[in-house]
């Protein structure tokens, strides 16, 4: 056991006590950013004169030193200290004598772990963003390559009108756009230093708290020193922004389960990206899909876990806070990682044209522009929504599409009909009529793409 109080006790810390309030095996994934933060700080009191000179650099050096060390393993974060900021600080003193005793002048371990979270989280969004480009990417290429690849588009599941492998991607590329777009807003107002709040009121030092926050790459202080070490909105927000990726690769990982199934067979997941049956020889599975549909759970919990935690605890620090870390940690990585193999997953899929067209034909996906062809004849649509459903019905009876009916067939039915109906409700037309922007006609579709272009330059 190594603490860094101690003065006002009597006894020892029960070892129980002492394991199960310690944060060195989880918060000693934040050495660098401690280090960094214990830099900055003593830069600042360099700067204004709380520390001379020869102190500060002296202290500077050699947390460097120890930076390296970490870093090439030639020192290891032991866990009979209590945290991070007690290792850092300990090996110091350690190796520095007093001056390293000076460090912690102006400063608590409450705002420091404010610091130290913020610039790990900083770093972990600006990762996620990374990624998230590259899953755009790989998105629009598929769309780029897929304007005219006709497939059913759905609702309740069921076969509703022809759309384009295009357009249906790009419902993704519009998902995935927002929450990158999320992400770069959490930067933005998370990007405020806590250091200088001290354990909650400020300290007496004068503190040049704008140079640390230039420092460390922030737009500035934090502005109230209660706030500035109770404050894990931040993190909330970014978790809440992972749980909205998650819930989009979910959606995406359902479609792709279901595609890839023996019954629909529209893609066919690389071999590299499935797995196989230990027991059934001739089945390929798509357990990444499935991965990262499972996962998702694990990425809410996190959220809902931190949102539990921060509900009722009263300003300023209280030791509850300790329990942002774990969970986070587990759901940045798992974030990343279900991007990451998502991406690999999506680029190497193969889309099986034929199976999609042949889909979109069958399935009376053609019925609204059949009466679409009967309001432009001056049918009025009500009308011409009873006229189709008779058709319709017809057609199932006769087990065929509306395209395989005789002209004498559909006349029977409504005389406005001509030869030129066959061309109206071909799949093609179906598609490329549809020219509002945000449509799968060929010509939308174009416009969106030379926007989305833009997005990922
Ligand atoms: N391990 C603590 C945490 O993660 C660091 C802050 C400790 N502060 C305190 N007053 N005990 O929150």
């Amino acid at each position: 056991m190594a603490q860094l109080w101690g003065g006002r006790f009597t006894k020892e810390t029960d070892d129980l006590v002492y394991r199960f309030n310690a944060s060195i095996g989880f918060d000693q994934k934040f050495y660098k950013q401690d280090i960094e933060g214990s830099i900055a700080h003593v830069k600042m009191l360099k700067k204004t004169g709380i520390l001379t000179e020869k102190e500060a650099s002296d202290i500077e050096k050699c947390l460097g030193e120890i930076l390296s060390d970490v870093e090439n393993k030639r020192l290891e974060i032991s866990d009979k200290y209590e945290d991070i900021h007690s290792f850092v600080e300990a090996t110091l003193i350690d190796r520095l004598g007093d001056t390293g005793k000076k460090l912690h002048t102006g400063r608590s371990r409450n705002d420091q772990v404010a610091l130290d979270m913020r610039l790990f989280t900083r770093e972990e969004i600006k990762e996620t963003e990374g990624l998230l480009k590259d899953l755009l990417v790989v998105i629009y290429n598929i769309m780029d390559a897929n304007l005219d690849t006709i497939m059913p588009g759905f609702t309740h599941l069921q076969k509703a009108q022809p759309i384009t492998l295009a357009h249906h991607m790009g419902a993704y590329f519009e998902m995935f756009k927002r929450d990158r777009s999320r992400l770069k807003d959490i930067l933005e107002r998370m990007n405020y230093c806590p250091l200088g709040s001290g354990a909650l009121a400020g300290t007496t030092y004068p503190l040049d708290r704008e140079y640390t926050a230039e420092l460390l790459g922030f737009y500035g202080p934090t502005l109230n020193s209660i706030d500035g070490v109770s404050d894990r909105d931040y993190l909330i927000e970014f978790l809440s922004a992972l749980s909205i990726i998650m819930m989009h690769l979910s959606r995406f990982s359902e479609e792709i389960i279901i595609w890839n199934s023996n019954e629909y067979q529209f893609v066919e997941i690389d071999d590299a990206y499935s797995t196989g049956s230990s027991i059934m020889p001739q089945k390929k599975n798509p357990d990444i899909a499935e991965l990262v549909r499972g996962k998702t759970g694990r990425v809410y919990g996190a959220l809902m876990s931190l949102l539990t935690t921060m509900k009722a605890i009263p300003l300023a620090y209280n030791k509850d806070m300790q329990e942002d870390k774990e969970l986070s940690f587990d759901a940045f990585d798992t974030a990343k990682g279900c991007i990451a193999l998502f991406t690999g997953m999506l680029k190497t899929i193969s889309f099986n044209k034929d199976r999609m067209y042949a889909s979109a034909s069958g399935g009376f996906t053609n019925a609204t522009d059949a009466a679409d062809y009967l309001v432009n004849h001056g049918v009025p649509f009500r009308d011409a929504h009873g006229i189709i459903g008779e058709l319709v019905l017809y057609c199932i009876n006769k087990n065929c599409s509306i395209e395989d009916l005789t002209i004498a067939e559909l006349k029977s039915i409504s005389d406005v009909f001509e030869e030129d109906i066959y061309d109206a409700i071909s799949m093609e037309t179906c598609v490329n009529k549809r020219l509002t922007i945000g449509a799968p006609g060929k010509e939308a579709m174009q416009k969106v793409l030379a926007i989305y272009r833009e997005e990922i330059k």
